[in-house]
């Protein structure tokens, strides 16, 4: 009896372990729940969203060069887990952390600290983000289709990240998988090595162990082949010189 308590009580122990491990990633909860099922409300989310436009632009297009990201067009629940892993110092980003600090973000929407629940606050910047129309001209990397690192690129894409972000780099919304397509290539290719390389705390453990074994050779060529998937027309802006008519 008390040797099957004791199998029983280890099953039990390495069971949770298990699921720990499992769970690790996206585990939710705070203020990521709360934003997911406050309702967003636009104006709200213009007024925040003025102090993100400092480095992320008004139009949310970032910028080539990588430093910023584009987070036009990107999917509503990825910007809620990425704005709150950040905010929760999940992952680091010095740069954009005292930007994205509850006084600050209180403040641009007319308010004391305390006065509005700032989950409020990420539920109605990341729904202005999200529909805002994407970049036409996003940064690409070196070789376009004629070359062959071009070709190698597409099949590591197609054995390696399909599952996840899809064929087009569409990513899913419901599963909190990144949209990649229409990004800039400089700035996935650092987010790529910084999940390769474990430097990116919250990263899904699943595509950590997918690309462990790619050279920075892969890195680069993967990565062109997704900064050079098309965007949906219709996700698009009409044309580069395109401006944000919420900020007039
Ligand atoms: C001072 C510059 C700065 C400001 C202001 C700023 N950010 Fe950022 N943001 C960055 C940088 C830099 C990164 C990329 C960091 C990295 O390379 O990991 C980033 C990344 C992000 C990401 C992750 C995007 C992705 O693809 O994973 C989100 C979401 C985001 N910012 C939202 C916001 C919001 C919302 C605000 C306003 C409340 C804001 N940012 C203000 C600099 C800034
Ligand atoms: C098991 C699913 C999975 C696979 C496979 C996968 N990814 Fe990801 N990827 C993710 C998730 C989830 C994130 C967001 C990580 C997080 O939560 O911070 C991500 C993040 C990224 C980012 C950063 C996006 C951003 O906006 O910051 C890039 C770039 C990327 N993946 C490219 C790739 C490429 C290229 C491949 C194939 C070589 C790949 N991924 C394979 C799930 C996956």
């Amino acid at each position: 009896m008390k040797v099957i308590a004791a199998a029983k009580k280890a099953t039990l122990v390495v069971g949770l372990l298990t699921l720990g491990g499992a769970n690790a990633w996206n585990e939710g909860g705070g203020e990521q729940d709360d934003a997911l099922t406050l309702t967003p409300d636009r104006e709200r989310g213009i007024a925040v969203y003025e102090v993100c436009s400092a480095c992320h632009l008004l139009e949310g297009w970032g910028q080539k060069d990588g430093t910023f990201p584009q987070l036009a067009g990107q999917h509503r629940r990825v910007l809620v887990k990425q704005l709150a892993d950040i905010r929760a110092g999940n992952r680091d980003n010095p740069t954009m952390y005292p930007f994205a600090l509850d006084d600050q973000i209180a403040a641009a929407a007319g308010y004391h600290e305390g006065e509005i629940n700032p989950a409020q606050l990420v539920a109605d910047v990341t729904a202005y983000m999200a529909q805002l129309p994407m970049n036409p001209d996003n940064g690409k990397g070196p070789w376009n289709a004629l070359f062959p690192e071009f070709e190698q690129g597409k099949k590591l894409y197609e054995a390696n990240c399909v599952e996840c972000h899809g064929e087009n780099g569409e990513g899913s919304d419901e599963k909190f998988y990144p949209k990649i397509q229409g990004q800039h290539y400089e700035y996935m290719l650092r987010q790529f090595e910084w999940i390769r390389d474990g430097k990116r705390r919250n990263a899904n453990p699943d595509m950590v162990k997918q690309i462990e074994g790619f050279s920075d050779k892969d890195m680069q060529m993967v990565i062109n082949y997704t900064s050079r998937l098309k965007v949906p027309k219709e996700d698009l802006a009409p044309s580069v010189d395109y401006q944000n008519p919420d900020y007039d």
